[in-house]
Formats: structure tokens, sequence, C-alpha cells
């Protein structure tokens, strides 16, 4: 495995010592700006993942190579502190530190990874990155960390200490995700069900427009937005803490007193919520129609509610809405730029990967990146 031979060949590492933690990315099938307003979401965790190898070091630094770059980044277990030139070693950092305010005790280690999960591509690398560092100091250092435990401490990493305005959906699914299923986490008591994918014969593709997704403003606004609308609300009701507790009934009863721009994030995510819900009984039935159809009105809803779309997120819905076995589209993610996520049946999946490159050129001037992706566990360890 190629990150044990340079583990072992830049560190010197010793074979028995080593472990190794494998955390995916992931697709949200549907859930739009929904999780940091403590709603419902239907991710699942895809084999694009990154793959950690590691050795306890005797030493209180921490060493990690990241193959994909080239690049090798050190820092102090004495010293955790956000710095912008550590640049990705961050993320590995806001690990530690949270392992370290939970009362874990942990010593240095030398590492070296792989992804492929792209980064910036739409399917979270940064969670893949948190989910793997934690699990492996899990493995070296036996320690007892519950799954949900494991889930804050890397959200907490990248909201807190790297400072992202994400909600937990990213982090919670690189753990607790499992194979061939979604995953429907309810963001505010933090429990989840796992359901099962109706068909062996689906894929989950993401069609990327090769445009970074929104930066940390737009959804910094967005979300100032809805926390704006829930203040709002509360003069009819004391007991709304955020938008996931407005049902349409109330809303639709109280929204003329909303500004317009507050009133059509409310609405989104009021009835996206709903839509998750739906989405969830869909699967259960075995009803792929109705889910595609509700990746659809999430995607309108994103765009003509929530404003962050774009006409590149909107040529991969066209495109793929067009190929005769796609059963869903809808933007993956943050919007304003990153991905689609399609569910295709495997059959009709040449025919989509075809019409993409094809057709997204001509309408965008842009070169598309397409992943074949396979719905995965959360992280874990493998062996040697
Ligand atoms: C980003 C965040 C997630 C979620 C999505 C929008 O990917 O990291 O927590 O808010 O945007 O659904």
């Amino acid at each position: 495995m190629e990150v044990v031979t340079n583990l072992k060949a830049k560190y010197k590492s010793e074979e028995s010592k080593i472990k190794i933690a494998v955390g995916p990315g992931r697709a949200n099938l549907i859930g739009g700006h929904t999780d940091y307003n403590m709603g419902f979401v239907l991710p699942c965790a895809l084999d694009k993942d990154i793959i950690l190898a590691a050795a306890p070091n005797q030493t209180d630094k921490v060493n990690l190579f990241s193959l994909n770059l080239n690049n090798a980044v050190s820092f102090s277990l004495d010293d955790l502190k956000f710095k912008r030139e550590d640049d990705w070693a961050n993320y590995a950092k806001g690990i530690c530190y949270y392992l370290k305010e939970a009362g874990h005790e942990i010593g240095g280690i030398d590492g070296v990874l792989h992804g492929t999960v792209p980064i910036g591509g739409g399917m979270s690398s940064s969670a893949a990155l948190e989910t793997s560092v934690g699990y492996i100091f899990q493995l070296l250092f036996n320690l007892d960390i519950p799954p949900l435990d494991l889930i804050k401490i890397a959200f907490r990493a990248e909201r807190e200490f790297v400072g992202v305005q994400c909600g937990i959906m990213d982090q919670y699914v690189s753990v607790a995700g499992v194979k061939n299923s979604v995953i429907f986490i309810d963001c505010r008591s933090l429990d989840h069900e796992v359901i099962k994918m109706p068909s062996d014969e689906v894929s989950v593709v993401i069609l990327h427009t090769n445009i970074k997704r929104a930066a940390g403003s737009a959804l910094n606004d967005r979300k100032n937005e809805c926390f704006e609308a829930v203040k709002i609300l509360q003069k009819h009701d004391s007991k709304i803490e955020a938008l996931r507790d407005v049902t349409p009934e109330f809303f639709e009863k109280y929204k003329g007193e909303l500004p317009k721009i507050l009133q059509q994030r409310a609405e989104h995510v009021i009835y996206e919520n709903q839509r998750v819900i739906d989405a969830k009984q869909a699967l259960l039935k075995g009803d792929l129609e109705l889910l595609g159809k509700l990746m659809l009105e999430s995607h309108q809803s994103l765009t003509d509610l929530y404003g962050v779309g774009i006409q590149e997120l909107d040529a991969m819905i066209k495109i793929s809405r067009a190929v005769p076995g796609v059963i869903g589209s809808r933007m993956t993610g943050a919007g304003l730029g990153g991905a689609v996520v399609s569910l295709v049946e495997k059959a009709s999946m040449d025919e989509l990967m075809k019409e993409v490159l094809e057709v997204y050129p001509k309408l965008t001037n842009k070169q598309p990146l397409i992943y074949n992706c396979t719905i995965s566990d959360g992280v874990k360890e493998i062996s040697l």
C-alpha cells in the first residue's frame, strides 16, 4: 500500500506499530442548508476518501505528509493554535486540540495520507481529513471515543478551530455512514437512521461544475438571514429556536412580516425539511421516482429561494434530466459552485457521462469533472 511504503521510507516507522484509517467524503441526497437550522438531512458516505497510515513517534510532534500535495506539515501537541499559513494542518491540529480538551491522552505521530476525494470538489474533503485523523489517534492510542463524540470533535475542528460556518452533516456522515445506505440525520437531536438503498442497480454520480463552492461569506450571510427570520417569527411563538421549529402552516400565517429575502430563505428551509422527511419515506417504500422528483424540487428551491444556484449547476441538472435512467439530481453541498449529485441507474451511467462531457462545455465553456461513486461505510480501520 502506497501510504504504508511511504510511511516506512520517510519516517522509518516500524511495521508492527502502523495503523491505517480511511475517512470518506460524502454526498447529500437532499436537505440543503437545513443542518445549521437544526433540521434534517439525507447524506451518504462515498468511496472517495482519505487513507491515512500512521505510527506513534514517542515525541510531542505530529508529522504528516500528503502524497497528493507532496507536502509535509509538522506541529507540536503543546502548541495547538490555528495559523493561517499552516493550511490543511489546521484541520489535524483542531482534532488534536479537541481530543486533548476531552481528556484523551495522545502523543505524537508520523503519518502519510492519500486522498481520492477531490479538494474543493463538493464532497467534503475536509470532513474526510478530520475523521481519518481523529480515528487514527483513536486506533494508535486505544482511545475510547463513541462515534457521536468523534463527530462532535471533527465538527468543532471545522467550525470552531478552522472557522468554517458549516452544519454538522459532513462530519456526521463521514463517521456514521453505512455501505449502500443513506443516513437520515436529525441535526438537533443528533440521532440518525440508516436507510438501505432500495436497489443495487443505482449509482451516485458527482457532476462537478469545476467552479469552487460557496465562499465562507456567502454561507455566513445565509445563516444570518435564517437566524434573523427566526427572531421575527419568535414574536408569535417564543418556543421557536430555529427554522426547524416552524411548521408550514405557521409560516404561511406570519410570513408577511418578514422582509422578502428572509421570507424566501425561510420558505426554502421550512419546505426542504418536509422534503427530506418525504424523501426518507420514498426510500423506505422503494419509490425512487418520488425521490428523484423531490431532489429536483430541492434544487429549484435552493436556486430560486435560497439564492445559491448558478447557471453551471443548472446546466448539469438540465443535461442529467435529459438522460433516461437518471432518477434525480440536485446541487449537493453549499452551492454557488461545487457539484450536482445524480442518482442514476448503472445501465445509464455511460450515457450520462457521455452527455455531460459533450454538452457541459458547450453550455458553459468549462470542463466538467465526473466522479462515479459507490456508497461506503463511515470512517474505519483497514489492515496492512
Ligand atoms: C456545506 C456545509 C454543510 C451544509 C451544506 C449545505 O457543505 O459544510 O454543513 O450546511 O453546505 O447543505
